[in-house]
């Protein structure tokens, strides 16, 4: 079969790999019919790649049919209609039971202290095939799925995958009072739905981005919007001006460890990314080398007693933290993967043909799979208004 593979620092290829078969009961073989680009492969295509291999097929926002299913599995049958969620999660153990899908204590990476497999996403996530492909191994398959209905077009149910459930759980944690202003920095795919959920659920947003064509994306659907090449280095003060003087109720990071505006960790990620594997592999696990200004400007940002919800990835574990000011402002912050499943049975009312939060005119590209490395590299440099690649095998 044609999949997307990782050949190295910003080298994406479409090749010929072998199908993927059934190798545990628990497996599900899914015929792709619609696979997405997502802002989180960015972090491999540049600075993770020292913990992924040649030839690993990328992707994690996948949907199709059912091929075949192993002999455990008996939720799902071929043919059957189905999105995959970005993590493998078993739906039966300590953290399953909680719906902290992405803690799922049997598909954990222990080897390397991670949380849930997630497909295409590194030996840090389970290196396990990504959905980028014709075909899609689905392990956990009796859990790993979400049923949809037939009819509706793929674009309807796809975001199911991903960005609908991260920018649901962004807005959850985000905890804002009612009527609350919430802010979103970053507006790329996942800070765009969050402002989506968020003003449907009668919030006010005041979205942050620097790319003209995606605040424009969020000011069009009636939202407040701050240009930051306006406010490089008075963000916090112009919010507090729209917010009496106080700052929001809640901030969402929808940047994570890529944002504009960290020149030293800039250089010490790029320098990971030139090392041999085994020489970056430390650096970036242990050396703290996110950039931390988005993280910052929300510390800044957010009200005394507020909420401040990060939905982008951070990678580092040496980074230091304005301790002083997240401890005096009482600030309270939540964090983590979407847990894809917990949040399913709330977004699947709004996917009806109103289509309220517009996921079926959200995508800026539609293209087949053969055109992945084009897109990668335009999507990377958010060139071409490119804000959702959506992808057909
Ligand atoms: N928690 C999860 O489960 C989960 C799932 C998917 C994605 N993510 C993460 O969420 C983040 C956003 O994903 P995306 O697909 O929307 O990515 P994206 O890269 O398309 O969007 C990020 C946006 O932030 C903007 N930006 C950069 N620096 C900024 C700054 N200092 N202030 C304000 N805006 C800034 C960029 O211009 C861009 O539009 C990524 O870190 C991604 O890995 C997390
Ligand atoms: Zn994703
Ligand atoms: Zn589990």
């Amino acid at each position: 079969m044609k999949a997307v593979t990782w050949h190295g620092k910003r080298d994406v290829r479409v090749v010929e790999v072998p199908d993927p078969k059934i190798e545990e009961p628990t497996d599900a073989i899914i015929r792709v019919t619609t696979t997405n680009i997502c802002g989180s492969v960015l972090h491999l295509y540049e600075v993770l790649g020292a913990f992924m291999d040649r030839g690993d097929v990328l992707g994690h926002e996948a949907m199709g049919i059912v091929e075949e299913v192993g002999s455990a599995v008996t939720q799902i049958k071929p043919g059957d209609r189905v999105v995959i969620p970005f993590q493998m999660s078993c739906g039966s153990c300590y953290s399953c039971d909680q719906q902290l899908y992405t803690q799922c204590e049997t598909t954990q990476v222990r080897e390397y202290g991670s949380g849930a497999a997630l497909f295409g996403y590194s030996k840090m996530y389970g290196q396990v095939p990504g959905g980028q492909a014709e075909y899609l191994r689905v392990p956990q398959a009796q859990f790993t799925h979400v049923r949809v209905p037939d009819g509706p077009p793929d674009e309807r149910y796809v975001y199911l995958s991903d960005v609908l459930p991260t920018a649901w759980q962004a807005v959850e944690y985000a905890s804002i009072p009612d009527g609350g202003t919430v802010v979103i920095l970053g507006l790329g795919p996942i800070g765009d739905m969050s402002s989506r959920i968020a003003a449907h659920k009668g919030a006010r947003v005041i979205g942050v981005d620097l790319v003209p064509e995606r605040l424009e994306r969020v000011r069009a659907r009636g939202n407040e919007v701050v240009d930051l090449r306006e406010h490089e280095k008075d963000l916090g003060d112009a919010i507090r001006d729209m917010t009496d003087g106080r700052g929001p109720d809640s901030v969402i990071d929808a940047v994570g460890m890529e944002a504009h505006g960290s020149p030293v960790p800039k250089f010490a990620q790029t320098l990971a990314g030139l090392l041999p594997d085994a020489l970056a592999q430390p650096i970036m696990q242990k050396a703290g080398v996110d950039r931390l200004t988005a993280l910052y400007s929300a510390i800044d940002i957010v009200r005394r007693g507020g909420t401040i919800s990060l939905s982008g990835v951070y990678g580092g574990t040496a980074d230091p933290l304005p301790m002083l000011t997240l401890f005096d402002k009482q600030i309270q912050l939540r964090m983590g993967q979407a847990n894809v499943k917990r949040w399913v049975d709330d977004i699947m009312p709004l996917l009806d043909d109103e289509d309220v939060l517009g996921v079926e005119t959200f995508a800026t590209h539609r293209i087949p799979l053969a055109d992945a490395p084009k897109a990668y590299e335009t999507f990377q440099k958010k060139e071409d208004g490119a804000v959702k690649y959506v992808m057909t095998p």
